[in-house]
């Protein structure tokens, strides 16, 4: 296998769906045998078996990244099948095909919020407190996390996502300062609004298609679009880049 990962292991959480099956895609044709870690078994295997068509290497394991177990089964199998992890990108949460309400700030239910947190926050704490040692091991390893344009610009609905993407970027930056010792970059990628829902219906068509008019480069982002950010921060390109977020949305976010 050729290509910038050539040799490369990288996990991809919520790789069954949406923009992490462009990642899966994405990593795998820069030469990365890919794990699609999703909470979806379906997707998962549908995703890897895409995949192996194509002449990649890829497993599918069945991961809840909230559930501590599971996680720890996700870099089990990943060692059994791959035998190292190199890359792990944490873009599991809940969204769009795990949805959410889009309610204001007093009408989220408790429950909701928590749920939000524990597969949003926690699952990436998760999934890179049970792969990290093996990346410490051979002192090299790259963790992308995925934010959002809205932990950056706010959003007037759906608090509980927005607080949780803005945790991530104060977990990016502590997690590369501890980190960075053992030769591990941990950086932050932050996509604007993208048309990821598989089948989108015209309300959703429209809500995508709002978000191209504040854009520097005023069309609808699509899950192609944040693939080079991810595939740099996975290569040798970036190591020395870490704790930092690349807001990849066309130029709508500045800063
Ligand atoms: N689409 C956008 O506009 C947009 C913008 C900014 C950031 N993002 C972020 O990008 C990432 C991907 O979003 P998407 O648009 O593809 O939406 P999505 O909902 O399709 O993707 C999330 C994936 O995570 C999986 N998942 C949910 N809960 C899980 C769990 N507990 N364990 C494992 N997997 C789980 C889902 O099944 C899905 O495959 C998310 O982190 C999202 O917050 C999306």
């Amino acid at each position: 296998m050729t290509g910038r990962l050539a040799g490369k292991v990288a996990i991809v959480t919520g790789g069954g769906h949406g923009i992490g099956k462009a990642y899966a895609l994405g990593l795998a044709g820069e030469g990365a045998k890919v794990v699609v870690a999703e909470i979806d078994a379906i997707a998962a295997g549908t995703v890897a078996a895409d995949l192996k068509s194509r002449g990649f290497e890829a497993i599918a394991v069945r991961t809840d990244v909230a559930d501590p177990a599971s996680v720890a089964a996700m870099v089990e199998r990943t060692l059994v099948s791959f035998g190292r992890i190199d890359i792990l990108v944490n873009n599991a949460a809940i969204f769009a095909t795990v949805p959410m309400s889009r309610s204001p700030f007093d009408e989220i239910e408790i429950e909701e919020w928590d749920r939000m947190m524990a597969v949003n926050l926690r699952g990436m704490w998760l999934a890179s407190r049970a792969a990290v040692p093996h990346m410490r091991a051979r002192g090299y390893g790259k963790i992308i996390n995925i934010s959002s344009g809205t932990a950056l610009k706010g959003s007037a609905s759906r608090i509980h996502y927005v607080t949780s993407k803005a945790g991530v970027l104060g977990f990016t930056r502590t997690l590369a300062r501890e980190l960075g010792q053992h030769g591990i970059c941990v950086n932050c990628v932050a996509p604007g609004s993208t048309l990821s829902e598989e089948n989108p219906d015209e309300s959703i068509v429209k809500m995508r298609s709002a978000a191209a008019g504040e854009r520097a480069l005023q069309r609808v982002q699509k899950p192609e679009d944040i693939v080079g950010a991810i595939v740099f921060f996975a290569s040798p390109e970036s190591d020395f880049i870490t704790g930092q977020t690349l807001v990849v949305d066309g130029g709508a976010c500045m800063h």
